[in-house]
Formats: C-alpha cells, sequence, structure tokens
C-alpha cells in the first residue's frame, strides 16, 4: 500500500489574502469527534457481496478496477450534480465521486475487494477548509471505518489508489471511460478489447435484478406515478401551461422522494409530441393539446422509472386522438402480453409493431397494400419511429453494452425489466397522411418486471385506457 501524497488543492478566492498562522492554529482546535461507532451494514450490502462474488468467478487471477467516475464541468469551477457509474453503485451500493472498486485476486481463484474513498478531510493540515475537496464546503463524509461499516468490505484512502495499482503486478482490466486518472495508472497493462469485454459482462450482469432492485424500481414507478398526479393538477384545462412549469413540477417529486429525474423529462404539447426526444421543453400545452410526458423519478440508489402518458389537456379526447391513441393502446396490450419467461426478448416489440400496422393500414395510409406487405416493408416505421422498449435498471436504456446474446438476441428471465413504449408520431408537415392526423403523436410507457409465470406492471398505478384516462383526470381536478 502506497501512503496518500496528494497536496492539498487551494480554492481560488481573490477577496481572501492568505493564512495567518493564528488563523491557521485557531481552525485546527474545537472541533468535536462527530464519528459514529454504532453503524449497521445498509439493506443493499448483503446484495453488492453476492453481485461481487459472480464478476470475481467470471475473471479468476485478474485484478478488476471499476471507478465511479469524476465530476464533469458545467462552466468554469461549477460542474454538474455528480451521479456514479451504475456498474460501481451497482457492486458497491456506494455513490461517492473520485472513488474505485478494486477486486485484487487471491491466488489461484477468489478476489478480495478494496474500495478506495475520499475518507474525512485531514483538520491537522487544513485541508478540511482550504481544499476544493474540503468537507467544510461540501459536507460531512463518511470515515472510512464508518463506510466499512455500512458497505460491508475493507475501504483504503482513494489518494493512495493510482500507486496501488501502478505497483500491482498480472493481468488486469478497467471499466473505462469514467476516471482518466486511473486509466492512466493502469495505461501499460490494460489492453482496450479486454476492458471492452470487461464492460460487455458488467453490463450483462444486471441483466437480472435481485429482490432489491426490484424494490427500488417499484418505487421508482411509485414515485413517478405521484409527479404525473402533480403535472395534472398544475395543467390548465383552459389556460396555457408552459412546458417548463410541467418538467419543474415533476422535477419537484423527483428530488423529494429520490435523487433526481433519471433522463431529461419531455414534456412535449401538441406537435411537440410527435419528436421522440423533445426535451427543449419550450412550448405550452394548450386546450384541445395531447400532452405526452414522459419522465421518470430516481431513486435515491440510483434506479430509475421510465413512464410516459400522453394527456388531453381538456380533459377529453377528440375523436380522432382518441382514434389514434386507442391503436397505441391495444399496441401496448400486445406487446405487454408477449412479455413472460421464455419468449424471445424481440416478441414484445414485433406483437405490438404488428398491431400498429394493422391500425395504420386499416385508415387507408398505405393505399391498397396490407398489413402484411406494410410490416414486411417496414412502412409503417414512418409514423412508429423508435424500437418497443428496452431493458431497465440504474440506467434508462440498462444493460446497453451485455452481449446480444443474453439480450436483444436472447430470452425472458424472470426478474428482468423492459418497459413497452410503442407511439405513433404524424409529423406536422407529413403531407401523406390526411390533415386531421398532422401533429399527433402518442406514445404510452410501462415498465414490466418478468415475473416467473407472465409479467407485472411495476407502473399500473397509472391509468393507460382512453376512458380511464380520462376519468383519472377529472377525478384529480375536481
Ligand atoms: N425516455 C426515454 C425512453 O423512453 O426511452
Ligand atoms: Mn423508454
Ligand atoms: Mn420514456
Amino acid at each position: 500500500m502506497t501512503e496518500p501524497t496528494e497536496p492539498i488543492k487551494y480554492r481560488k478566492n481573490g477577496l481572501t489574502r492568505g493564512v495567518t498562522e493564528e488563523l491557521a492554529e485557531s481552525m485546527r482546535h474545537g472541533w468535536a469527534d462527530t464519528e459514529r461507532r454504532d453503524l449497521e451494514p445498509t439493506a443493499q450490502a448483503a446484495y453488492t457481496g453476492p453481485r461481487r462474488a459472480t464478476l470475481s468467478a467470471a475473471f479468476p487471477g485478474e485484478l478488476l478496477v471499476v471507478p465511479s467516475g469524476t465530476p464533469k464541468v458545467r462552466a468554469n469551477d461549477t460542474d454538474y450534480p455528480f451521479r456514479a457509474s451504475s456498474d460501481y453503485a451497482y457492486l458497491t451500493g456506494d455513490q461517492s465521486q473520485d472513488a474505485v472498486l478494486v477486486l485484487e485476486p487471491t491466488g489461484e481463484s477468489g478476489h478480495r475487494a478494496v474500495l478506495y474513498l475520499r475518507g474525512r478531510s485531514d483538520v491537522e493540515n487544513g485541508e478540511f477548509w482550504l481544499d476544493t475537496h474540503g468537507e467544510l464546503w461540501d459536507g460531512r463524509r463518511d470515515s472510512l471505518t464508518e463506510s466499512e461499516r455500512l458497505l460491508g468490505l475493507p475501504c483504503r484512502d482513494v489518494r493512495t489508489v493510482h500507486g496501488d495499482l501502478g505497483a500491482a503486478t498480472g493481468p488486469v482490466r478497467v471499466l473505462r471511460g469514467y476516471d482518466a486518472g486511473v486509466e492512466e495508472a493502469l495505461r501499460e497493462r490494460s489492453d482496450a478489447e479486454r476492458d471492452a469485454e470487461f464492460e460487455v459482462f458488467l453490463s450483462g450482469l444486471r441483466l437480472v435484478k435481485d429482490e432489491w432492485e426490484i424494490a427500488e424500481l417499484r418505487f421508482a414507478c411509485a414515485a413517478t406515478a405521484r409527479g404525473f398526479e402533480d403535472v395534472v393538477r398544475v395543467l390548465g384545462t383552459d389556460t396555457e401551461t408552459p412546458e417548463r412549469l410541467i418538467e419543474g413540477t415533476f422535477f419537484v417529486r423527483a428530488r423529494l422522494e429520490g435523487n433526481d429525474v433519471g433522463y431529461s423529462t419531455i414534456a412535449a404539447a401538441g406537435p411537440h409530441a410527435t419528436t421522440l426526444h423533445w426535451v427543449r421543453n419550450t412550448g405550452q400545452a394548450r386546450p384541445g393539446d395531447l400532452l405526452l410526458l414522459d419522465a421518470g423519478v430516481e431513486t435515491n440508489h440510483l434506479y430509475t422509472a421510465d413512464v410516459t402518458r400522453t394527456l388531453p389537456v381538456s380533459g377529453r379526447f377528440t375523436d380522432i386522438q382518441r382514434k389514434v391513441y386507442d391503436a397505441v393502446y391495444a399496441a401496448q396490450e400486445a406487446g405487454i402480453a408477449a412479455v413472460r419467461p421464455g419468449a424471445d426478448f424481440r416478441d414484445f416489440h414485433h406483437a405490438a409493431q404488428r398491431e400498429l400496422a394493422e391500425h395504420l393500414t386499416s385508415w387507408g395510409l398505405f393505399g391498397d397494400l396490407t398489413a402484411d406487405k406494410v410490416y414486411e416493408l417496414g412502412l409503417h416505421r414512418r409514423f412508429t419511429l423508435a424500437g418497443t422498449g428496452h431493458m431497465l435498471g440504474l440506467d434508462v436504456h440498462d444493460c446497453a453494452h451485455s452481449r446480444a446474446e443474453e439480450h436483444v438476441d436472447g430470452q425472458l428471465l424472470p426478474g428482468m425489466v423492459l418497459t413497452v413504449e410503442p407511439g405513433i408520431y404524424f409529423q406536422e408537415n407529413d403531407l401523406t397522411v390526411p390533415e386531421e392526423y398532422r401533429g399527433i403523436g402518442v406514445r404510452i410507457e410501462d415498465d414490466i418486471l418478468v415475473t416467473a409465470d407472465g409479467n407485472e406492471n411495476l407502473s399500473a398505478d397509472l391509468p393507460r385506457r382512453s376512458d380511464e384516462v380520462e376519468a383519472w383526470l377529472a377525478g384529480l381536478r375536481g
């Protein structure tokens, strides 16, 4: 093990004129001992050990390195809010920035997990109030001993990690893209191809959720439903409602009940709903419009919901809006019905898209072509645009780097969670459809858990059928 060497990084402030000996001496004294000696392991700690054991078994004899990541500059000396890498959070239950999980190989098989963290700031050398990472500025951190108790694994000072990694020998794999300093310390010994395999394995490790994760996703969906209700309460029936007010209203719920939103909220009114990722939210929701709200609360442990409802702002769908909405609802029902253990992952997508193609064809949008031909040629995709869903968990598009054979080309297993989110999007300037369709966009998105014998809709608190949506809106508005 190496000794911490990092010098104090002084905060810049043109107003102060250095530190007198007297002030430095004063700051060294008079602070109560706040160490907590009665801590128990967190509820998640019982799950992170088995997760690390699975990882360990896949890479015997190799040093495995998973950084949490470093802050990203937003402007000058302000950073974006930090969010730990999903793989690090999954394997440790921790969310610290600049931290590194290292699995050190022990003999022929097995690993010893060590967590490198920034513990308490040094009071003796003034770090706690003078350094950019000083606790007086950023808030109290857990001591390394406290972290060991809470997380259930040995912790070391992160300032030693580059030295320790540099001194280690043997094969190594590192999760790239999160910590340039760690990658530099391992540059001579790591290999891009082997590290890419490591990333793929880590991503696949999260495909099947354990019971603790499912409880998190359940809570994320419940809090998200409350956020949608908050939005309905601010949505005017006969006045304009800014999309930014809708976004902000949902954000308040996300911060009250969770860590953040799991992705940028899409608050898309009227024709904005035809833009799949409308996150500018610069428009207004007007009576007569549909509002497509795609939003998810991310829990304090970083699991996110991903839910979409398309709501008539006035409280009632017009005939043409209802026609499009009901077709999307039928497609979602078909998609959800195809989610069960043993089904091909792609089945739900085909079931939903097939249903959409039938409806679009029956509306005469493809001339004399049959629905079969439309589907075969993929012509419906002009209006359906996106895939019907994706895995969900710590990342909104979860397990995106996992092997095709165990994910998109594989079969569903109990414990997997995925979104089912068909949509129809008629662009405002699409001259190939009758005018009455133009500018209508509808998506309905739910978060579906694969159970032992079928599925469970985790976001079922929010109504989906058009008449139930109307009754729900009326009930909330009194
Ligand atoms: N909100 C992003 C998605 O639905 O995939
Ligand atoms: Mn989604
Ligand atoms: Mn979504």
